[in-house]
């Protein structure tokens, strides 16, 4: 038997990890500020400015899906990495507000793009997506049957959110991320991630009606049923548990110490989880960045649309050790450990 499997091996594994080749991101033009929000709903801006650190949030035209978002990202990202879009063998999309229930957002974007022949799935982990997307990536890049694989994170939760309800339309907004990855010809990259789940955890954050659980009828319509749900204490006592844990955990067994670490990328969800993740780890908030003032929590989009920011901006350098971070519905989490050996930013800014 074991001569026969060996005999059959296509393939000799050789576990090269992968580094970025490329990076882009797709940012909505529509913005809608606090004070917009104050003529919706029952809030004010001091409130959400004081409780979670938005001000403004960008959102898509009602003629505009995630995939739209995915594939601008996508092509941001292409073009950085300075190759042709039929290179890309393989597609991974992590989205929590998918086109359709299905086909894939990954096949949505492989169509707009119009790459002819390649690999293409959804990777499902709600705002932790990105994390699960670059580890998986990551993997099949170890393989070494898939050389150039494009990851995006691309989300229009505004098309999810009860705009009636102050819980949760204060939040969210929407854009996308997205990086080309390649095999790594200097050990550097994505060295190690760390991905966790508590399905027991589901209800604080979920959408109820659309999928078999619960048909879409009449009814589910009429109580709002296909709109985001959240126990958002829940959600933050959660979060501000599980970003120490997953930085901790990713750092074990690698031989580097949070010292090391010249960022940690954290999802962008609340400045005051972001802020009690730092104290709880010790770790300056310098070095934990954020733009959520601007864009609100993008979800899937917010690691990759800040890891966009920051390669434009001259911030990441090549030999800095990164952690990028997440939380969210599922309840899942997790973190990458990265030594950033990108592509050099050669001029460009975010739309
Ligand atoms: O990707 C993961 C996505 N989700 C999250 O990250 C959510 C994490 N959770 C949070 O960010 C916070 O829990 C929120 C920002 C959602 C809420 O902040 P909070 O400090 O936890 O507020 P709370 O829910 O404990 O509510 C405090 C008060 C309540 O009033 P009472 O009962 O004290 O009178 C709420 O009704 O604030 C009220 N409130 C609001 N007031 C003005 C809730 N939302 C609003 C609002 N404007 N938008």
């Amino acid at each position: 038997m074991k001569q026969i499997w060996q005999s059959d091996r296509v393939h000799e594994i050789k576990r090269v990890n992968a580094r970025f080749l490329g990076i882009g991101a797709a940012i909505p033009d529509k913005v809608v500020t606090n004070l917009d929000l104050e003529s919706m709903v029952d809030t004010s801006d001091e409130w959400i400015r004081s409780r979670t650190g938005i001000t403004e949030r960008r959102v898509v035209s009602d003629d505009s899906s995630t995939s739209d978002l995915g594939t601008e990202a996508c092509l941001a990202a292409i073009s950085s990495a300075g190759i042709d879009p039929e290179e890309i063998d393989l597609i991974i999309a992590c989205t929590s507000s998918p086109d359709m229930i299905f086909p894939s957002t990954a096949c949505m974007i492989q169509g707009k793009l119009g790459i002819p022949s390649c690999a293409a799935f959804d990777v499902m982990a709600v705002c932790t997506g990105f994390i699960y997307a670059l580890s998986v990536a990551d993997a099949m890049i170890r393989t070494d049957r898939y050389r150039k694989v494009l990851v995006v994170g691309a989300d229009a939760f505004s098309k999810l959110i009860d705009w009636t309800d102050r819980n949760t339309c204060i939040l969210f907004g929407d854009g996308a991320g997205a990086a080309v990855l390649e095999p790594s010809d200097d050990g550097g990259g994505i060295l190690n991630s760390y991905l966790k789940a508590d399905g027991s955890g589901w209800d604080q954050l979920y959408v109820p009606a659309g999928g078999t659980a619960m048909p879409a009828s009449a009814d589910t319509v009429q109580n709002k049923m296909h709109s985001v749900r959240m126990r958002g204490a829940e959600v933050f006592k959660f979060a501000v548990r599980a970003i120490p844990e997953a930085c901790t955990e990713v750092l074990r067994g690698t031989g580097h110490s949070l010292d090391d670490v010249d960022f940690i990328i954290p999802h962008q969800a609340n400045q005051r989880i972001i802020t009690s993740a730092a104290k709880k780890l010790r770790f300056p908030i310098e070095k934990m960045p954020s733009n959520l003032d601007r864009f609100g929590n993008t979800s899937t989009a917010s690691i990759p649309i800040l890891l966009d920011e920051m390669w434009r901006s001259g911030a990441l350098q090549s030999g800095q050790l990164l952690i990028t971070v997440g939380f969210g519905s599922g309840l899942t989490w997790g973190a990458n450990l990265i030594r950033w050996n990108g592509p050099k930013f050669v001029g460009g800014d975010i739309n």
